[in-house]
């Protein structure tokens, strides 16, 4: 049986990390990304620059030589943006996040819909979004929610475009999960207090996300394309 191959971004800590380790468990042959490249196995390209997902796509199918089966489209950033910044520091912000948070994600689904298209073979995405882009977010983060509902929108098409083609396509909405990214976010709003929001009691572990990427990856049924799976500890309950 041929090893599959998976493409995961941002995979140097918190649940890109948890993704790779779990992938790599089940015999998954696993890419690497982050803005460095802190391995010989991760692929080292910064999202803001808008040659970037080219550029890892391209490394990829080298490593995979030729053949990419899984994406994950993991890798974000959460930096605050107060609406008290100067327009233009505002307006930097707001596509810095867009661009890392959507327009990379979507670069690289185009660049894989078209190789399994072209391949006539099955793939499957997973992206990984957030609890914001269905609740919203904070005042300091429009972007991120506005960025993430995007990836939804993104995800849905996908689905809903390629599903008879063996193409399919699943999206993970964490709520706050214990990573830096998260410690950041708590810190910032006021610390555990911010837990009493969360009937669970507590935040996610990026082993729990990681469980769910790997399901969407390997096991999920194909009937499930275009699902959104919420992980929030019932926070946010659609
Ligand atoms: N943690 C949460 O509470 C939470 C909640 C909802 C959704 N999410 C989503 O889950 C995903 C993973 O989050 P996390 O908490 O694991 O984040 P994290 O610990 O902050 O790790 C972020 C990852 O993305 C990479 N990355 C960030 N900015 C980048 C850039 N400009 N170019 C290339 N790579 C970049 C980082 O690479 P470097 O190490 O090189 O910086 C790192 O591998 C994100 O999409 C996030 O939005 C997280």
């Amino acid at each position: 049986m041929t090893t599959l191959t998976a493409l995961v971004t941002g995979s140097s800590r918190g649940i890109g990390a948890a993704i790779r380790t779990a992938l790599s468990a089940r015999g998954i042959q696993v890419i690497g990304h982050a803005t460095r490249a802190i391995d010989a196995d991760t692929i080292g390209a910064d999202l803001t620059d808008p040659t970037a997902a080219g550029r890892i796509w391209e490394a990829a199918l080298e490593r995979g030589h030729g053949r990419i089966d899984v994406l994950i489209n993991n890798a974000g950033q959460f930096q605050a943006n107060p609406i008290g910044l100067s327009d233009i520091v505002w307006l930097d912000n707001w596509e810095d996040a867009l661009r890392i948070n959507l327009t990379a994600a979507a670069e690289l689904s185009r660049f894989a819909v078209r190789h399994w298209l072209e391949d006539g073979r099955a793939g499957r995405i997973v992206h990984v979004a957030s609890r914001a882009a269905y609740r919203g977010d904070s005042p300091d983060h429009w972007h991120y929610a506005a960025a993430k509902a995007g990836m939804i929108g993104l995800h849905k098409t996908i689905a809903r475009q390629y599903a008879a083609r063996g193409i399919m396509s699943y999206a993970i909405c964490p709520g706050f999960t214990d990573t830096a990214m998260a410690g950041d976010y708590l810190a910032s709003r006021g610390g555990p207090g911010l837990l009493a929001d969360i009937p669970l009691g507590r935040v996610a572990t990026p082993e729990e996300i990681a469980t769910m990427a790997v399901f969407c990856a390997l096991d999920a049924p194909e009937s499930m394309t275009g699902a959104v799976l919420d992980a929030n500890g019932a926070s946010y309950v659609r």
